[in-house]
């Protein structure tokens, strides 16, 4: 069945075929059974209007990219293609390109990490590197552990390959430190132990962590590690931001701790641009070799063209200056927001205090749901994610994550304001009703470790 989605239009002189009806599919039956967990988003229609101008979006995790000098990085493809065109158009080969691979262990001797180019392999963003990681070593129903909160893409990942994800507890010390607290980890992989169950990885950002925006102290990845070490598990350590930080030097990434241990990942995507999709997988040799059969199957080789652009504004660029130049732009926007949030938001919200990256985590009071409550606040003109986004397991309706990457300052302000009178309405209503009043908490969270049990 076909229904018109409007009059034909025309594009380039050529009849555009009418619009096909979406809602009927006819392959319902035939689909693998991992398809039955990609779900849409039930915010995503939401997200379209909440990219209208008159939205103040506090949802996106989009760097700043107007910042970038786009002269230097005009000119620095305008040689490439005139210089090395032919090999940047071509084929290459399947780990990424030797160059390129060089500069990457640059980049990330800025977090301690002594590594060699053989160990790297480039992928399509850090997502990709996520998706073969997850390929190479889960089955279905193989537990994955991440923090509780997690990166929304990562759980993505976890639920295409049916892995099951237990979540373990963040804790937040008030300054910007915390993250995944090693005694919960090592009691859920104790519980897990006990069940017969074995982990195929656990799933940490120690930097900024997304969501959370909380960093791991130095101290606190030795015992992380010590735990994963205990119980022999391997750790994906996941830092697309630690260059990032507002208020203090790098730390060493867990990677430069324990380098048979750690899988690291890496992207360009924050420091330079996403658009290149160019990220990297470091990993002990012979995971590295099975990574690189499974990027062959995926997608022969990354893209020639994206690695040599990297590597060209890698070269003709002082790309620690624009890191430099990116940090202070989102320290003043992280200003911005803790300042909106301490004006407009009622008493009883709490929220994280982010050195770096692009994420507050907020608490709401008891009896506000945050998913509920989206639709309200697009309609007065202010976007986040619920933080239910970031829980495999129905928890957190009683948080929410803001980015304040992409607004000005000025607009970061007055979302935060327009935030600010939703939340006390909701409060209002809550306590109209009953609900902010109920003893324990909500009592559909059930709490993060729920399915551990
Ligand atoms: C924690 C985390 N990991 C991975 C990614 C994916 O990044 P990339 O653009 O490199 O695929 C993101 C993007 O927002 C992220 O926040």
């Amino acid at each position: 069945m076909t229904a018109a989605a409007g009059p034909d239009r025309e594009a380039g002189g050529l009849e555009q075929p009418a619009r096909r009806d979406t809602r009927l599919d006819a392959s319902i039956d035939r689909y693998a059974a991992r398809t039955h967990q990609l779900t849409a988003s039930a915010i995503r229609a939401l997200f379209s209007v909440a990219n209208r101008p008159e939205v103040v979006s506090l949802a996106g995790g989009m760097p700043n990219i107007a910042d970038l000098p786009l002269n230097v990085v005009g000119e620095a493809l305008h040689t490439l293609v005139l210089t090395r065109g032919t090999q940047a158009m071509q084929y290459g080969a399947g780990q990424g390109e030797p160059m390129l691979r060089e500069q990457i262990c640059e980049v990330m001797r800025l977090e301690g990490i002594v590594a060699h180019p053989d160990d790297v392999t480039v992928t399509v963003g850090s997502q990709q590197g996520l998706d073969l990681i997850t390929r190479i070593f889960c089955d279905p129903g193989d537990v994955v552990i991440a923090e509780a909160p997690s990166y929304v893409g990562a759980l993505g990942v976890f639920r295409a390959y049916q892995c099951e994800v237990v979540h373990v507890q963040l804790d937040d010390d008030g300054n910007g430190y915390g993250g995944l607290s090693p005694d919960a980890l090592r009691e859920a992989l104790t519980a897990l132990r006990s069940q017969g169950r074995r982990v195929k990885f656990i799933y940490t950002i120690p930097n900024f962590q997304n969501p959370a925006g909380v960093t791991q102290t130095l101290q606190r990845r030795r015992e992380l590690l010590a735990v994963a070490e205990e119980f022999d598990v391997l750790v994906v350590e996941d830092n697309p931001y630690g260059l990032l930080g507002f208020d203090a030097e790098p730390l060493p990434a867990m990677r430069a701790l324990d380098g048979e241990r750690v899988l690291y990942l890496g992207s360009f995507s924050k420091t330079f641009a996403p658009g290149f999709r160019v990220g990297w997988v470091l990993a002990p040799h012979a995971v590295k070799e099975k990574l690189v059969l499974a990027q062959e199957s995926a997608v022969l080789c990354p893209p020639v063209f994206s690695q040599y652009a990297v590597a060209a504004y890698l070269s003709a660029h002082d790309w620690k200056g624009q890191i430099k130049a990116f940090a202070e732009l989102y320290t003043e926007r992280r200003d911005a927001m803790l300042a909106g949030l301490t004006a407009h938001l009622p008493a009883g919200t709490t929220w994280t205090r982010p050195g770096g990256g692009f994420f507050v985590w907020v608490t709401v009071p008891d009896g506000i749901d945050t998913q509920a409550m989206l639709p309200r606040a697009v309609t007065a003109r202010v976007a986040y994610v619920p933080g239910t986004a970031f829980y495999a397991d129905g928890f957190g309706s009683r948080h929410m994550r803001l980015s304040y990457c992409y607004p000005t300052p000025e607009r970061i302000i007055e979302g935060t304001r327009r935030l600010g009178e939703v939340l006390a309405h909701e409060l209002s209503m809550a306590t109209l009703f009953g609900t902010h009043t109920q003893p324990g908490g909500r009592a559909l969270d059930p709490g993060p470790n729920a399915n551990l049990s």
